[in-house]
């Protein structure tokens, strides 16, 4: 059932479902094959795009003018199922790993250096999962999706499907200064997917960091075992051993302007009060360094928020509670922050990041990846690349390592259509 319901940081600010109506004006012109391209620097890099058209070019701007525009219409994300990933990050189709919120004090000087030495199992952040456990999610729950006698070349209406990480990276790019991004996409049966790819930088990055940065890494999730418990008249457990194999993701659908999305982030915790629906009774805890000058807050509106805002806007979920901590690792304050008021929280920063600027963006980058990746075909990866400063380009690889639709789900999605056929 369709919801016209807009979801606007901007209350005051009029969304307007007419307002994505570009002209594609060489519509099956800029397909460009590129098998042997590296995929940091693509072949077929261009120049600055050109004008106000994002679509008339082989690639697309991230300059934060050209999507100053009004708010996109973005669809109250409804949340249609959500799975577990235990402590060997096996996959469940169920809420098994869900936590609830247990209030701290509002000066709790929790300790997150405990139990990082001896109390610790980590994820192995080496293995690339891709897609796979939300591939598992909706081989499970196809007739949840599909549409239903309806004769649609979409299997699945939808027309995205992502991890919603990869969304968050999309609606922060116009503001993104340091890290840049790769994102493959392949087109199967009307569906498009998008699944990250590790930049170079990123993996040298990650194979060296320094101690003090992994054990500072270690501080979130720490944060997370103070706050949370397993059950929903439970303690928080923060002598017990904290592994962060262990997940809970929400699956939500939504529609941005005229794109279908379907994705999954992980999710904190909840509220303990059973009454209030998901998405909105979800919590997403984070830390930052405690704030001691003007100049600390100002780089927290500029860069944290932003980040924040991106990640739990996307997936409806309505507050950040967040663990403000000093440099020895212990946590001072604690403060609530309500999605809808971090747009007002930045007003009086000059010149800083505006939400519309982000959904326009996000909204023009898939209408740009519907134009480019027409061949539907679970073998052919469209890599888009980018770098900041830099347009966002692709590449094109047929029967490459970028490839990411495993077959057990191609075969899945096949014999699933013949049985819901039948
Ligand atoms: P913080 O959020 O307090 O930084 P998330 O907030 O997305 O649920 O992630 C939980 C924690 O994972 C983070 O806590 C941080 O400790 C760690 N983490 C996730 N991604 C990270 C990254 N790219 N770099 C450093 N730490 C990261
Ligand atoms: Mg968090």
């Amino acid at each position: 059932m369709e919801q016209h319901r807009s979801h606007n940081p901007h209350p005051s600010h009029q969304s307007r479902p007419s307002a994505y109506k570009r002209e594609r004006e060489d519509n099956g012109r800029n397909h460009c094959e590129n098998k042997h391209s590296r995929p940091s620097r693509p072949q077929n890099q261009s120049g600055p795009s050109r004008g106000q058209n994002p679509l008339s070019s082989r690639s697309l701007s991230t300059r934060r003018e050209l999507y100053e525009k009004d708010f996109p219409v973005y669809k109250q994300p409804v949340e249609v199922g959500c799975f577990s990933l235990d402590s060997e990050r096996r996959f469940f189709n169920d809420g098994r790993q869900m936590r609830y919120y247990v209030e701290p004090d509002r000066s709790p000087n929790f300790d997150l250096r405990d139990g990082y030495k001896d109390r610790f199992i980590k994820r192995d952040d080496s293995v690339k999962e891709k897609l796979d456990h939300m591939l598992r999610w909706i081989l499970a729950n196809r007739s949840k999706l599909s549409s239903k006698g309806t004769a649609s070349s979409c299997d699945l209406d939808v027309d995205f499907v992502t991890w919603r990480g990869h969304l968050t990276k999309l609606l922060t790019a116009p503001y993104e200064t340091r890290e840049g991004w790769l994102l493959a996409v392949t087109r199967f049966r009307g569906t498009l997917y998008i699944s990250e790819v590790e930049t170079e930088v990123a993996r040298r990055d990650r194979e060296n960091r320094t101690g003090r940065h992994k054990e500072m890494m270690y501080w979130g999730y720490k944060f997370e075992q103070y706050t949370c418990a397993d059950s929903v008249h439970g303690r928080p457990d923060p002598g017990g051993v904290l592994n962060t194999n262990e997940a809970f993701c929400t699956v939500v659908q939504t529609r941005l302007a005229d794109h279908r999305l379907l994705f999954s982030g992980e999710v904190d915790c909840r509220d303990k009060d059973p009454n209030a629906p998901a998405p909105a009774c979800y919590i997403e805890l984070k830390t930052s360094a405690e704030i001691c000058t003007p100049k600390q807050r100002s780089n927290f509106h500029r860069f944290k928020l932003l980040k924040w805002w991106a990640q739990s806007f996307l997936p409806g979920v309505p507050r950040v509670v967040a663990g403000f901590r000093d440099d020895e690792g212990v946590v001072v304050a604690v403060e609530t922050f309500p999605i809808s008021k971090i747009s007002h929280l930045i007003k009086n920063e000059h010149n800083c990041w505006k939400p519309t600027v982000c959904m326009n963006f996000c909204s023009d980058f898939l209408s740009f990846v519907k134009h480019i990746a027409t061949e539907d075909n679970p073998s052919v990866v469209y890599l888009l690349s980018w770098e900041p400063r830099r347009d966002v380009t692709f590449s094109v690889h047929r029967d490459s390592p970028y490839c990411f639709l495993p077959h057990w789900y191609v075969e899945g999605m096949t014999s699933s259509q013949h049985s819901h056929q039948s």
